[in-house]
């Protein structure tokens, strides 16, 4: 059977990847895919006429949908309508990430545990609560900003920009014309991915991402420069809190108001001295945390997908291998702010997967095309032989103005 896999960064080479493991899949088909991805196709993620026609054409099997702005637009409810069976959440259920204050409501209906907040959509309204609120304070575009809708304000300047460049300045366009501002909180944050076919929650290895650019968790947020899994700080006990109080609830609550959810929910969790608290849903796989959990995957990833499509998952296996694994994002030098594309990469061979992220071919020779360019991975048994290993790996890549973080893994290795 042939796939299609809708995206074409480091997270969808690591569906690719998963995905080829089984040998009952032929092709797989990736658009727009990326430099590194032998079956890209070039339409984008948000052509769904373009997908649907090619999905018939290739007469595919399946289609596994990666990123959060198709879902949330309805692709899966498109290709669905089609005929064709998907993996990923329809768009009634993507609005648990696409909307914070959707997913804020639900938790506040439901006694789900995450930080007490206000919704604002008048610009006056919020600047007289930042007036008040206690600091620091944490300012949220509702809709989707790739990961860089969030402010955290230590002072009431700051905190009056951040709700200024939003609201006034359109910095995010519509995605900030409604803020969430919410309590600061502190303590480890875990990530979470989890198959769920609306009634069964499977939970998958836990991971830790490193969304900071700069080395000691400085610097401005990206969609991720590294991630490690297992988490450390992620326990057994925690576990069990997290299952009883966060992950079964939202199941049930999604399904209660309508809104079943069927795919790869994501809850992005801090461990505060309270318990665990939600600080998003992501309605999709995190990107690198695939790059680490995937690899890590002992059962066969389709067929927990067709599970998760049929409603199945109660009868499916998910099983993962004791090891680790530690990612590391290559990136292009000024990153996630302005840089170049279009420079010559070199990769020699390295003990370790080496994932496509933004790369492109321009007549057979590979440059990079985005701000994360590869993410090298390698699995051992020990996190620390895992950090090492990638770290070596590392050495076998060269471009112009390439930029990693040299601390991926060190925050949970002091916590191990
Ligand atoms: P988000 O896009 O909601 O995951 O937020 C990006 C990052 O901002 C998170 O990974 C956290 O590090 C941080 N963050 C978000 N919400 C809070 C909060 N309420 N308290 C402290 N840090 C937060
Ligand atoms: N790594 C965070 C995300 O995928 O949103």
């Amino acid at each position: 059977m042939d796939i299609l896999v809708v995206g074409g960064g480091g997270r969808e080479s690591a569906i690719v990847a998963s995905l080829k493991k089984n040998p009952s899949v032929g092709r797989v088909w990736c658009a727009p895919g990326n430099g590194g991805i032998v079956d890209s196709v070039p339409i984008n993620v948000m052509d769904f006429d373009g997908l649907t026609a090619f999905a018939k054409e290739k007469q595919v099997g399946f289609v596994v949908v990666g990123p959060d702005d198709p879902l949330a637009a309805g692709l899966v409810d498109r290709l669905e309508e089609a005929g064709f069976p998907c993996f990923g959440p329809d768009a009634k259920a993507a609005v648990i990430e696409a909307s914070k204050a959707f997913s804020k409501a639900l938790m506040k209906e439901y006694g789900i545990p995450t930080a007490s907040y206000e919704v604002f959509s008048d610009v006056k309204e919020a600047l007289g609560y930042i007036e008040r609120c206690r600091l620091p304070i944490v300012i949220k575009a509702d809709g989707l900003a790739l990961g860089k809708g969030v402010v955290i304000a230590y002072t009431r300047t700051e905190a009056c920009r951040a709700v200024t460049e939003a609201m006034v300045g359109m910095k995010f366009g519509k995605s900030g014309e409604k803020l969430v501002i919410e309590e600061f909180l502190t303590g480890p944050e875990v990530s979470v991915l989890s198959f769920t076919d609306g009634n069964v929650v499977v939970p998958m290895v836990s991971s830790m991402d490193h969304k900071r650019a700069y080395d000691g968790d400085e610097g401005p947020n990206t969609g991720g420069m590294g991630a490690v899994a297992p988490n450390p700080f992620y326990t057994d006990e925690v576990a069990a809190q997290c299952m009883e109080r966060i992950f079964l609830p939202t199941i049930r609550a999604m399904k209660a108001i309508g809104r079943p959810f069927k795919g790869c929910l994501y809850f992005g969790l801090m461990l505060t001295p309270l318990g665990p608290k939600v600080i998003e849903y992501n309605c999709r796989f995190g990107d690198p945390e695939a790059e680490v959990v995937l690899p890590l995957l002992e059962s066969d990833l389709l067929t927990i997908m067709r599970h998760v499509h049929d409603g199945t998952l109660s009868d499916g296996d998910v099983r993962f291998r004791k090891d680790s694994a530690c990612c590391v994002v290559l990136a292009s030098g000024g990153y996630p702010l302005a840089y170049k594309k279009g420079k010559r990469i070199t990769i020699g061979t390295a003990d370790a997967a080496i994932f496509h992220a933004g790369t492109a071919l321009e007549s057979d020779v590979l440059v990079t095309n985005g701000g994360r360019v590869l993410d090298v991975v390698a699995t051992a048994p020990t996190l620390r032989e895992a950090v090492d290993k990638a770290y070596k790996a590392t050495h076998a890549i060269t471009f112009e103005g390439m930029y990693m973080r040299n601390d991926i893994g060190r925050r949970a290795l002091s916590g191990e």
